[in-house]
């Protein structure tokens, strides 16, 4: 006969609601993997329970209000409490991992946080568990799904970036604010995550540059599919000789890219380390019983008795400058060298072009080209110049393009 496991939720909403629902179904079959059968003890919601009762009668505390007032003290006295603790909440985690983690391993309890990124994908577990053995390089991809689904209609349909987001909510894929989403928060706080757990150094949100996909236009889209490439909002954490990079920003993708076939709202991971070379991972990024299910998973680890709390081990410092290549529309004055000023400017800077399009005449010149790989901090000098030249009609654009070719 199996003992029980009392579980305090904290917070009853979309993925909460999903959770009870859940623990109730698969009660029976965590205990025939665990040993122990979970019930929920206790539920705290702004109109009904009290913390402190709930504390004193759980072994694990499952956070699922979100933000970080009140979740981070409540998650706190949790761990202080003794309690294992498990939530889905990236910005808690990115904000106050240091603290948080530290709480843990004083208590001697675990603290899981599957469900933060990538929803039901079991990344978290991956990078620091499974390939704990190894040391990761690079661990990139699509960790927000709202802006995916996005990218996906603009693509599918040459809808404006407004429209589609109009859709997304329509749809219940954006939220009423979608700030975070679209302008790439939620990703960066997604991959402070993913780069501290790959690389064991502490990554703060304020370490990771990111640009959203507000700027995209419909004409962007349509260049990019005459030249082959798909559009998606990338997370990009890597470790060099310098350190540390972590990034977020639109990015096209040939078609070879194992990233490039996931649309809507999924989400998908890749993991490079020399030993592995690369690993995959998509599913859905979000959705009440998805992320459920990832947070359950969680309590299933914690009651098998799996996996030590997360410990930095090393402080790399964060590298700002790396190299990436480019997409650059130019809207210019159709005449003569145009051409060889653009050539020139990029040639100063030692970029060259992997391929362009010139369309139109007049009034509607436009050069769009894929460049080769360059040191951002040399191209974006470079696009300063080519403003500055007397032909342009309007600030030039660049989008940053994956430039390998796989499969
Ligand atoms: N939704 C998804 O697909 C998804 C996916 C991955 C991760 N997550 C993460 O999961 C967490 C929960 O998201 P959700 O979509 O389930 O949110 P939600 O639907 O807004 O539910 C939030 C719950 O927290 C409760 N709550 C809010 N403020 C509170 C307070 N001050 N004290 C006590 N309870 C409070 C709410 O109470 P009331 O019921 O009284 O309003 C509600 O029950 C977040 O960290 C989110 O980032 C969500």
């Amino acid at each position: 006969m199996s003992s029980e496991a009392r579980i305090g939720l904290l917070g009853r909403g979309t993925v909460g609601g999903a959770f009870a629902d859940l623990v109730e179904a698969r009660a029976g079959a965590v205990a025939d993997v665990s040993g122990r059968r979970p019930q929920i003890s206790g539920v705290l919601r702004r109109s009904e329970g009290d913390f402190g009762e709930i504390l004193g009668g759980s072994d694990i505390v499952v956070e699922l209000i979100g933000g970080t007032d009140p979740a981070r003290d409540y998650v706190l006295r949790a761990l202080e409490a003794g309690k294992h603790v498990v939530t889905a909440n990236k910005q808690l985690i990115a904000q106050h991992g240091d603290e948080l983690f530290a709480a843990a391993r004083k208590a001697g309890v675990q603290l899981r946080f599957e469900a933060a990124v990538a929803g039901v994908v079991p990344v978290i577990r991956v990078i620091s568990e499974s390939l704990a053995a190894t040391e990761v390089t690079k661990v990139f991809g699509i960790v927000n799904g709202t802006t995916n689904f996005i990218l996906t209609e603009m693509a599918r349909t040459g809808a404006s970036f407004a429209d589609a987001l109009a859709h997304a909510q329509e749809l219940g894929y954006a939220e009423a604010d979608p700030t975070d989403d679209v302008g790439g928060a939620d990703a960066a706080a997604k991959m402070a995550i993913l780069a501290r757990l790959a690389f064991d150094t502490p990554v703060r949100l304020d370490d990771v540059s990111y640009e959203g996909i507000t700027e995209i236009s419909p004409e962007d889209m349509a260049y990019a599919k005459e030249l082959g490439l798909s559009l998606k909002l990338l997370g990009v954490a890597e470790l060099s000789e310098e350190g540390v990079s972590v990034r977020v920003f639109p990015c096209f993708l040939y078609p070879g890219h194992p990233l490039a076939p996931v649309e809507g709202p999924f989400n998908a991971v890749m993991v490079q380390a020399p030993a592995i070379t690369e690993i995959t991972m998509s599913g859905p990024g979000a959705g009440g019983l998805a992320t459920a299910t990832a947070v359950l998973g969680d309590v299933v680890s914690i009651l098998a008795g799996e996996a030590p709390v997360h410990e930095t081990r090393r402080e790399l410092p964060i590298v700002s400058d790396v190299a990436s290549s480019f997409y650059v529309h130019l809207e210019v004055a159709d005449r003569p060298g145009v051409l060889a000023a653009v050539a020139d400017v990029l040639g100063q800077a030692g970029i060259s072009v992997k391929s362009m399009v010139q369309r139109g005449a007049g009034e509607q010149a436009r050069l769009v080209m894929v460049l080769h790989e360059t040191s951002e901090r040399a191209f974006y000098g470079a696009l300063a110049e080519l403003a500055k030249l007397d032909f342009m009609r309007a600030d030039p654009r660049a989008i940053r393009v994956i430039e390998e070719q796989f499969g």
